[in-house]
């Protein structure tokens, strides 16, 4: 590139991994687990993290205040409908934040408006002005977005995000809501808006697609091209139905093709493969192999003539390198003899800060291990801290927690399915024996019984997270409560599938003590 300057534009990211992302069945979060995300976004060096929609629950407007400390550097936004009672939440939500965002919107396609806002064209110009007026005198910073912008009559949308500009927003957001638009249309979406929207100069425009079509990530980077400045994603592309852009295959784009895109973001790339680990953690939702960047098979060369490309030079067949992503060295193996100091050394090698209290418990964690398997590499010691990292504390939860101690189990094709279990709640020990269709429905039938708990088995797996035959197996279950319909998710690792499916299934009812 020697001597060639090019004319880079800033692109912000706006992560709303815990609010659109959030909204998707099946990847809800608590609190701690919220806040234990958030803090990796920081350090992803994410720009704006839409936090939650305070409206929406108490829950929600407590973790939006949560995240703010918890991710100071980071603006914090809450989601807001254009109408007083919302705009009042969503402020008393960030108010906080050192750089708090109110993020208004409101629909403007013509089906939206008919059926579901009820609204005529000038109500809903006139809501604008007036909503997100009633914004900027609370805050400075001030995002509206069009709801369904894509399908929306273009030169109304235009008039749309003039009255917001005029009224005081400083970032006009382009919704393409429903995964419907192409990346060539909504490029000359961008180009006509910069051109026909009064004061767009002054404002950040921004995008957010949604991905039915698969066209989510292409549509968000050809608006970069078209010159937008701030684009919304989630991490692993989770969200509402087949969900958001990807953040880690923009930034990774817009890194890689940084000769087309003449663009740069401010994303910490070596953040990208824990953020995305650790979210897939989280909400019990697995990484499909074939995924770019963050995919297990991603930067995996079987073909033989791939290999010997690879062998000779990398750059035959690898367009990024896997440490720019922060993917670790796997080789690398541990013994039953590694000190705590040995493990600390391999954690931070793999971008891992552990408190000293965390670490004790990783260690203690990690010699039970060396007593199960021979050898223990990075991906074992991986899963156990991610792991550790999204166990629920007491005191960040609001109700105390209950651990498993023991558990056996009598199954055979021709016996009753029999299961013991010993759990610890609240300092009590208790012990519970329980027959069922298999040995974990006897399980987790024990617990119910002795937690008092009326929760059902949604959704169950197993599988290997480490390599080798005695690899480690993380069990997810997704439970609902009977008596309110939530669902929550649980994991659980050992190398005895048993014991990772009663510990999946305890912080899953864990999870329901927490939120009741
Ligand atoms: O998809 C959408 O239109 C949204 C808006 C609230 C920005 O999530
Ligand atoms: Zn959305």
């Amino acid at each position: 590139m020697g001597g060639i300057v090019l004319a880079m534009h800033q692109v912000k990211i706006f992560d709303t991994t815990l609010r659109d992302g959030e909204q998707s069945p099946g990847c809800s979060m608590n609190l701690s687990e919220k806040i234990v995300m958030a803090r990796q976004l920081e350090k992803l060096g994410v720009d704006i993290i839409e936090a939650g929609f305070a409206i929406a629950s108490p829950m929600d407007f407590k973790s939006i205040q949560a995240i703010a400390s918890a991710a100071p550097n980071c603006t914090i936004a809450s989601l807001a409908r254009c109408n007083t009672k919302d705009i009042d939440a969503a402020w008393d939500a960030v108010k906080d934040a050192k750089k708090p965002r109110i993020h208004v919107f409101l629909a403007t396609s013509d089906v939206h408006m008919q059926f579901k806002l009820r609204m005529t064209r000038e109500q809903v110009l006139s809501t604008i002005t007036e909503m997100v007026a009633y914004a900027k005198a609370k805050c400075d910073d001030i995002e509206f977005s069009a709801e369904d912008a894509s399908r929306s009559d273009r030169e109304f949308l235009a008039q749309a995000f003039s009255n917001a500009i005029a009224a005081g927003a400083t970032t006009i957001n382009v919704p393409d809501t429903v995964g419907y638009s192409t990346p060539q249309e909504m490029s000359e979406l961008i180009a006509y808006l910069k051109e026909h929207v009064t004061g767009i100069d002054g404002a950040d425009i921004s995008v957010h697609c949604h991905n039915d079509l698969g066209m989510g990530v292409a549509n968000s980077l050809a608006c970069v091209k078209a010159g937008a400045t701030q684009v919304e994603c989630t991490v692993n592309g989770i969200g509402e139905r087949a969900g958001n852009a990807s953040l880690e295959e923009i930034v990774m784009a817009i890194r890689t093709r940084k000769d087309f895109y003449d663009a740069e973001t401010n994303i910490n790339t070596h953040e990208i493969y824990k953020s995305s680990r650790l979210l897939s953690n989280i909400t019990g939702v697995p990484i499909a192999p074939t995924k770019p960047i963050v995919g297990a098979n991603a930067f995996a060369h079987e073909a033989g003539i791939h290999q010997h490309g690879m062998i000779t030079n990398a750059q035959t067949y690898e367009i990024m390198n896997p440490d720019e992503i922060g993917v670790p060295h796997r080789a690398l193996v541990l013994g039953k003899h590694s000190g705590k100091h040995a493990i600390r050394e391999r954690l931070e090698s793999m971008g891992y800060e552990i408190p000293d209290e965390e670490l004790e418990d990783i260690f203690v964690r990690f010699k039970k291990l060396a007593d199960q398997k021979k050898t223990i590499t990075s991906s074992d010691l991986e899963a156990l801290t991610l792991h550790r990292s999204r166990i629920v504390r007491p005191e960040e939860g609001t109700a105390s927690t209950c651990q498993l101690i023991s558990h056996s189990i009598t199954s055979g094709s021709d016996i009753p399915k029999i299961s013991y279990v010993k759990l610890r709640k609240d300092n009590a020990v208790m012990e519970g024996v329980e027959y069922g269709a298999g040995p974990l429905d006897a399980a987790f039938k024990a617990v119910n019984k002795m937690l008092g708990v009326d929760a059902r088995l949604e959704d169950f797996s197993v599988r290997a997270v480490t390599e080798g035959e005695d690899s480690i197996g993380e069990a997810v279950v997704k439970i609902s409560s009977v008596a309110t319909g939530e669902i929550y998710t649980g994991s659980g690792i050992s190398t005895d599938i048993v014991e990772a499916s009663l510990q999946a299934y305890i912080s899953g009812i864990n999870k329901m003590f927490e939120a009741e």
